[in-house]
């Protein structure tokens, strides 16, 4: 049931502390990731991995985005990511030794489940599948299975599924990095951050009302353009799709880095513009960006740590997002992105949890 809540999405979004608890739980222990929760015959398999395939869709697919920036920067081996609907039909060149990683929430999405029985055919070194529906297709049909533990989704935007993927694809990245040079003392930074989790996303959830009322500029908005760099860019993603699913305005996101090569064309002052701005190496770049942006008469919402960075103005707000260890800012800048989109359809007076047109399992393609 809903309990309190007025919308499945909405409880769902606020369970997130809970389940993603829940996810950690027994997976972690004080310095280390628990492999094992990856399956008994995980560590032999992972002894060998030298790269990574990630197929999914949606929301899921935007979880397999993020974990690119990660395998590749942290664990320090190759990863490619790609649409369920795209990689099925298509000829994929498969280096040797790598691992094949679906993402699902069901756990029975036709176009994913189709890929993986593809990749069965072809000369991957195993299969695994992350996913939140225990006796589903795809974890039947996978040899490794981490399940992660975000319990029933009813809203067909998917919240507190997709934060708990990137905390078991983060698990994923630990273990396989131990095998690249990944040291104990970054492991044992990673598992703390990520134990710090449920807490600042409890914080972040404190967001709520600002971000109610920041929602109300977006009322009568056609367009909106979301932009990150670096591992936050599939974050922006994300609210991008989250947006567009549930509150119809169109929303399109971009690489702050690629606006001046075509979409700073749209910009003017009925285009509002989402940034996804922790303070990390690339924030001072997108600072650049934003002021851009701003100079075409753009309306910004920046999203970010660093308000110092950002003054306040009719053409800047700033949401004020506590500092978190970089490798846990993709899920908790998710929170605010999936409030903003929440309250916006709520003011355009849209059903959230069943937004038109949309099933909550593509079980056809
Ligand atoms: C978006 C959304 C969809 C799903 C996609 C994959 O909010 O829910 O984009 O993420 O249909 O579904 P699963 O994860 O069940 O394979």
């Amino acid at each position: 049931s809903k309990g309190e809540y007025r919308h499945y999405m909405l409880k769902e979004i606020f369970e997130q502390p809970e389940v993603l608890k829940r996810t950690l739980q027994g997976r972690i222990s004080k310095h280390h990731v628990l492999e094992e929760a990856f399956g008994t015959e995980a560590k032999a398999i992972f002894d060998r991995v030298k790269g990574v395939q990630i197929v999914a869709c949606g929301t899921s697919y935007h979880a397999g985005l993020v974990a690119k920036y990660w395998m590749e920067s942290i664990a320090g081996i190759p990863c490619q990511v790609e649409v369920a609907s795209e990689y099925r039909y298509r000829k994929v060149f498969v280096p040797d030794d790598t691992l094949f990683v679906t993402i699902s929430q069901s756990g029975e999405t036709a176009d994913t489940l189709a890929a993986l029985k593809e990749a069965k055919k072809s000369d991957y070194l195993a299969s695994l599948v992350i996913c939140n529906a225990p006796s589903s297709s795809l974890v039947r049909e996978s040899d490794l299975v981490f399940m992660t533990h975000a319990g029933p989704e009813i809203g067909v935007a998917s919240t507190k599924a997709f934060t708990t993927q990137l905390v078991a694809l983060q698990l994923l990245t630990i273990a396989l990095g131990r095998r690249h040079g990944l040291t104990e003392a970054i492991e044992s930074d990673m598992v703390s951050a990520l134990a710090s989790l449920p807490e600042a996303v409890s914080k972040a959830l404190l967001l709520d009302d600002v971000i109610k009322k920041t929602s109300e500029a977006f009322a009568d908005k056609h367009h909106a353009l979301f932009l990150g760099r670096g591992v936050e860019y599939p974050v922006a993603m994300e609210g991008a799709l989250k947006l567009k699913e549930i509150s119809y305005i169109h929303a399109e996101s971009y690489p702050a880095g690629e606006l001046k090569h075509g979409p700073l064309a749209l910009v003017d002052s009925d285009m509002p513009i989402v940034a996804v701005a922790p303070n990390n190496e690339l924030m001072e770049k997108l600072k650049s960006n934003l002021e851009e942006v701003q100079a075409r008469g753009g309306k910004l919402f920046v999203f970010s740590d660093q308000a110092d960075a950002f003054p306040n103005s009719n053409d800047v707000t700033v949401i004020d997002v506590h500092s978190v260890p970089e490798t846990i800012a993709p899920m908790v800048y998710t929170i605010p992105l999936q409030l903003l989109s929440y309250h916006v359809a709520i003011v355009k007076g849209t059903d959230v949890d069943q937004p038109r047109n949309l099933a909550k399992s593509v079980t056809v393609e």
